[in-house]
């Protein structure tokens, strides 16, 4: 079975990197895990021109740089996404990255596909207080799972998280949550 971790932020030594390195250990016992961060990727954003709702192929330059992360999803069993909040949203890298899924979007036929079986995994997090920005990610998150046909299979979300240090209190957290995957 195959795992795949993403830190949906382009930081690669902060909190996000963080969770997402024990989500990976946790894992590595049971699954052969592949970790990739956002950032590991160069990509424009979607141009909104729609050619993949009546081709399901993206017309623009870059469209194998998309393709080798989905490739990435289509490999695993399983796929985690940990992201921080960004102004109350997920980083706009990962926001860019989901726009450019669309040929893979099954609002619309023909769309590519990834194999069908798969489980998503949502963990957010965020330094203020309220647990409900944590929500809004995980829903985007799992909004992009619904249009890929990635059964939603549990989320957690975490508040008062700046930076790395701040893990290691929620480290347990994260170790219970990895052993119901
Ligand atoms: C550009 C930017 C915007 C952020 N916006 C928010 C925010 O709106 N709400 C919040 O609670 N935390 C916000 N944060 C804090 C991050 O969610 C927090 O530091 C997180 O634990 C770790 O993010 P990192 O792994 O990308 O460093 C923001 C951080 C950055 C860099």
């Amino acid at each position: 079975m195959n795992a795949l971790v993403i830190n949906c932020s382009p930081v690669r030594t902060g909190a996000t990197a963080e969770i997402a390195r024990i989500v990976a250990e946790q894992l590595s016992g049971g699954y052969s895990v592949k970790s990739i961060c956002i950032d590991d990727y160069a990509f424009a954003f979607c141009r909104g021109c729609r050619s993949c709702h009546d081709t399901a192929k993206c017309i623009m330059s870059d469209a194998d740089v998309i393709r080798s992360i989905m490739d990435e999803f289509d490999a695993a069993d399983i796929i985690v996404s940990v992201s921080p909040s960004y102004w109350a949203d997920i980083p706009g890298q990962f926001k860019a990255f989901i726009d450019r899924c669309t040929p893979w979007c099954n609002t619309h036929d023909p769309h590519a596909t990834i194999g069908t079986g798969k489980r998503g995994y949502a963990i957010a997090l965020r330094t203020g207080p309220n647990m409900s920005e944590c929500e809004k990610i995980i829903g985007s998150i799992e909004h992009f799972y619904g249009h890929l046909e990635i059964e939603c299979r549990g989320h957690l979300g975490f508040t008062s998280i700046e930076c790395r240090d701040d893990v290691e209190p929620i480290k347990k957290e994260i170790v219970d949550f990895c052993m119901n995957i």
